[in-house]
C-alpha cells in the first residue's frame, strides 16, 4: 500500500471510504474526550467532512493527506480564503481553523504540525497494512505528547473473506498497537454493512490517551 497505491485512486475518483455525512461516532463520542482540546491532528485525512465538524467546535484541525486532489476539493468545499505554501516535499494550506498539509505523513515532524492535543483516526489505521500500522504507530508515537487523546475507529471483519483497505482491526490489534504507550477505552461497537452485507462488520470507537 504505498503512495502511488492512494495517489491512483484519488487520479480515478476510487474513494468509496468518502462519506458524505459526519461521522457518527464522531459526534457521539469526542465529547468522551477530557483533556482541554485546541488542535486535533487528522492523519490521512483525506477530503473527510468530519473536518468541518471539529473546526465548528473551534478547533485548529491539523489535516495530513497525500493527495493534492482530496485538498483542492476539501478547500473548495470550505468557505474559507487560504493561503499556499510549498517547502521541500510538502505543502501547507492555511485558513482560520485549518492547516491542511500535504505530503508524506511518514516524513512529518513535530515542528510541522505544532502542538496538537488530540487526535482523530477514522480510516487511517484501518486503511494500513500490518507493517505500516506499526510505522504508524511508531509515527504517532514521535509527534504525540503525554496527555494527547486520540478518538480511533476501527473495522473488525474476517480478513480472509476480504482484502484490505480497509483493514480489519480487532480489540488485539489495538492492544497490540497501543497498550505499550496509551490507556485504552472501548466506547462503542456496533453492527455495520458499510463493508457489504455478506461480510458481517463491527465498527468500533475508542478514547486512547497518550501515557
Ligand atoms: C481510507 S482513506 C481515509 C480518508 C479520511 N480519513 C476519511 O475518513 O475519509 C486514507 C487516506 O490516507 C491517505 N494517505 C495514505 N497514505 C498516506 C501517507 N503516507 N501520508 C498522508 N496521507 C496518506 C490517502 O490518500 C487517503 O486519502
Amino acid at each position: 500500500m504505498n503512495t502511488d497505491f492512494w495517489l491512483d485512486r484519488w487520479n480515478k475518483n476510487e474513494i468509496a471510504f468518502h462519506q458524505s455525512d459526519i461521522h457518527p461516532m464522531l459526534v457521539k463520542h469526542w465529547s468522551a474526550l477530557t483533556q482541554p482540546r485546541h488542535n486535533v491532528l487528522v492523519p490521512l485525512c483525506g477530503k473527510s467532512k468530519d473536518m468541518h465538524w471539529l473546526q465548528h467546535q473551534g478547533l485548529e484541525v491539523v489535516g495530513s493527506e497525500l493527495s493534492e486532489i482530496a485538498m483542492q476539493d476539501f478547500i473548495e468545499d470550505c468557505e474559507a480564503s487560504f493561503t499556499s505554501r510549498t517547502v521541500a516535499s510538502f505543502t501547507s494550506h492555511k485558513a482560520v481553523g485549518y492547516h491542511l498539509i500535504v505530503g508524506d505523513f511518514f516524513a512529518l515532524n513535530k515542528n510541522q504540525i505544532g502542538s496538537i492535543d488530540s487526535v482523530y483516526d477514522r480510516a487511517a489505521l484501518v486503511a494500513l497494512p500490518q507493517d505500516m500500522r506499526d510505522q504508524y504507530v511508531e509515527k504517532l508515537k514521535d509527534l504525540l505528547e503525554p496527555k494527547t487523546e486520540i478518538l480511533l475507529i476501527t473495522f473488525t471483519y474476517d480478513q480472509s473473506k476480504r482484502e484490505g483497505p480497509p483493514f480489519s482491526i480487532d480489540p488485539a490489534e489495538v492492544d497490540r498497537l497501543y497498550s505499550s504507550w496509551c490507556q485504552i477505552t472501548q466506547l462503542e461497537t456496533v453492527a455495520t454493512n458499510e463493508l457489504g452485507e455478506d461480510n458481517p462488520t463491527t465498527e468500533s470507537c475508542y478514547r486512547l490517551v497518550v501515557s
